[in-house]
């Protein structure tokens, strides 16, 4: 009896298809894998959130899920983001705005930000914090992470804005 599951799924607009063990997590299966080691591990009891990517477009813990769970579904890790050269909005906030130091947090923190900010475009601070309550941070306390995610929807926005003006809207 095979004692590997086959699955396909897109990992940041790739289809990827591959035999894994019925126990190995999404996060070890991008890390190991596919070499995406941007998806950090920093706990073993599901609490840091320093796995955190999107999958169907929801943040979740990469830690927390088998990579047999993701079967069919579309992944995305802080690889994808600045793809194309520059930073994208949110990454470019929390530089901007210093909420990084050891920067072990920061690709789950952003990844759980564009989540916040797709179901929030204007959260107020203490959405923030409630929207990030399960990602840690041991350096920053947190308060340039949320002056960052303010930043980042303010800049969302006003793009927005302009596109939409531009399109006449
Ligand atoms: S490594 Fe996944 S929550 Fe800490
Ligand atoms: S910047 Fe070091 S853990 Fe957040």
């Amino acid at each position: 009896m095979s004692n590997t599951v086959a699955i396909k799924l897109t990992v940041n607009g790739v289809e990827r298809q591959a035999d894994v063990e019925p126990r190995m997590l999404l996060v070890h299966f991008l890390r190991e894998r596919l070499g995406l080691t941007g998806t950090h591990v920093g706990c073993d009891t599901s609490q840091c959130g320093a796995c955190a990517v999107l999958v169907d477009g929801a943040a979740v813990k990469s830690c927390t899920l088998l990579a047999a769970q993701a079967d069919g579904a579309e992944v995305t890790t802080i690889e994808h983001l600045a793809r194309e050269g520059p930073l994208d909005p949110v990454q470019q906030a929390f530089s901007d705005v210093h909420a990084l130091q050891c920067g072990f947090c920061t690709p789950g923190m952003v990844m759980a930000t564009h989540d916040l900010l797709a179901h929030s475009p204007r959260p107020t601070d203490a959405q923030i914090r409630h929207g990030l309550e399960g990602n840690f941070c041991r350096c920053t306390g947190y308060h340039n992470i949320v002056r960052a995610v303010r930043l980042a929807a303010e800049r969302m926005a006003e793009h927005q804005g302009r596109e939409t003006t531009a399109a006449g809207g």
